[in-house]
């Protein structure tokens, strides 16, 4: 089975139309997402664009700040200070990766907390990490409701996360052991890589390599999420971190690339959004 991520998505969207609409007549504003976009990245315009297009989609007031890659640190950072302080915006979102003169690290921690849709904050992320409410960052929270509506058992399950970034691989393992999965998380290091791998009921690959995973590598009947975007070398079209066609006849569920994991964290991040806004307007 192809689990779609559009289509979830598409149900998601909907959803936060339908509430941005009432919130809209309680509240007399929609609710305001800022996006930060440094240089000309062709991947990082793209995603940009696919979040302005989603935000006008579900109602949203979405301002995307392009500034040249010749920005410097502290000046991107008085940027966001003053979106911190105005009330007009619930979430600020710099879109990673940034120029290698700016600090990411100080990026994301000038962002207010309370306006940091994408959950990169410490704050938000040691909160994760602590169990206490948070907001969670969009890809690994779009993973679950993925494998949730798959109807995909999580508790009890071994679960394998290749990779160990801030943004996927760590959130989303932390996300499926509050959900009972065993949890392994693996990256390019590991040894007997595909012995690992073959035992997870539940296997997320988040390392950002064309069709790294092999039929070898998944054992039968297993869930397989595919969060990569690559380029295929050969075909130059884009696809995922997963051997989609070899490996669709093991998996019980598979992710496709693009249409999985891709929409659903702009779906998260609508409701994000939400988050924030209702949080921004009662204060
Ligand atoms: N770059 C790749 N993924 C993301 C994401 O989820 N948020 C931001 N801000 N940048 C990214």
């Amino acid at each position: 089975m192809i689990i779609s991520g559009t289509e979830l998505a598409k149900e998601i969207k909907q959803d936060v139309a339908k509430r941005v609409a009432e919130y809209k007549v309680e509240y007399g504003r929609e609710p305001h997402l800022v996006v930060i976009l440094v240089g000309e990245n062709p991947a990082s315009v793209s995603y940009v664009t696919g979040k302005a297009k989603d935000s006008a989609e579900v109602g949203f007031k979405n301002t995307t700040i392009r500034k040249p890659d010749t920005i410097s640190e502290a000046e991107l950072i008085e940027l966001i200070g003053q979106l911190n302080e105005d009330r007009s915006v619930d979430g600020i979102l710099v879109q990673l990766p940034l120029p290698k003169h700016i600090s990411e690290e100080k990026v994301i921690e000038a962002i207010n907390k309370e306006k940091d849709v994408d959950g990169f904050h410490p704050l938000n992320v040691a909160s994760l990490w602590q169990k206490l409410p948070c907001l969670l960052p969009c890809t690994p929270k779009g993973i679950i409701k993925l494998l949730d509506k798959a109807g995909v058992e999580i508790a009890g399950k071994k679960a394998v996360v290749i990779g160990r970034s801030n943004i996927v691989g760590l959130p989303v393992a932390k996300l499926l052991l509050d959900r009972n999965a065993t949890v392994t998380i693996a990256h390019s290091r590991t040894q007997n890589l595909a012995e690992v791998t073959r035992q997870a009921d539940i296997l997320v690959v988040a390392i950002g390599r064309a069709k790294f995973v092999t039929a070898d590598m998944v054992g039968e009947g297993a869930a397989v999420i595919d969060v990569g975007v690559n380029r295929d070398p050969e075909s130059g079209k884009l696809c995922g971190d997963v051997d989609f066609e070899a490996c669709k006849d093991k998996a019980s569920v598979i992710t496709p690339v693009p249409g999985g994991v891709g929409p659903m964290t702009r779906a998260c991040l609508m409701e994000n959004t939400i988050e924030c806004y209702l949080n921004n307007i009662k204060k």
